[in-house]
């Protein structure tokens, strides 16, 4: 795959990294975990990274592996950029949480977030979300970074059990 698009800020590196992570393990659970641990320690300025992992009994999204402070466990459906994100199906990068009508608050230092959906056999099973104390922190080429570690994860879901 062309990654030159990433751009030359060590995000190609990144990917690569998160590949090699993903391709070693079959266990769900360790895989989130790594990579949470990955782009919390590489990706300048986040102060939280982590997975909201859909729980059918309850129908919420539910906290998973994350890196940061400790993080509201539950988010109903079209609640917050999480909730919202994972609605549709698709990215969504808040410029300013503030502006955000509905964004729920785990982390006041947070000020900009991108929830990347992940998709398993045509449904999203979880939600990539990354949190930075920067307005404006998450241009294009971190967004597509972010895209395309979740689709590296949602290729993997099948052949991943939990624990
Ligand atoms: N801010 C998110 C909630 C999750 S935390 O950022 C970890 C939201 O509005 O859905």
């Amino acid at each position: 795959m062309n990654t030159a698009s990433l751009g030359v800020n060590g995000n190609t590196e990144i990917l690569a990294a998160a590949r090699a992570l993903i391709e070693s393990e079959t266990n769900l659970i360790a895989n989130l975990a790594n990579i949470a641990a990955l782009l919390y320690h590489r990706v300048p300025e986040v102060n939280w990274v982590g997975f909201y992992l859909w729980e059918a009994r309850s129908g919420e999204w539910v906290l998973g592996p994350f890196m940061g402070k400790p993080a509201c466990t539950r988010i109903r459906p079209q609640r917050g950029v999480v909730g919202t994100a994972l609605a549709v199906g698709q990215t969504l990068a808040v410029r300013d949480v503030h502006e955000f009508l509905g964004h729920i608050a785990c982390d006041p230092d947070s000020r900009s977030e991108v929830v990347v959906p992940i998709w398993s056999e045509g449904r999203v099973v979880a939600g990539l979300d990354v949190d930075s104390p920067q307005v404006g922190r998450f241009p294009s080429q971190d967004v597509e970074l972010l895209e395309l570690v979740a689709e590296g994860l949602g290729a993997s879901w099948n052949r991943c059990h939990g624990y």
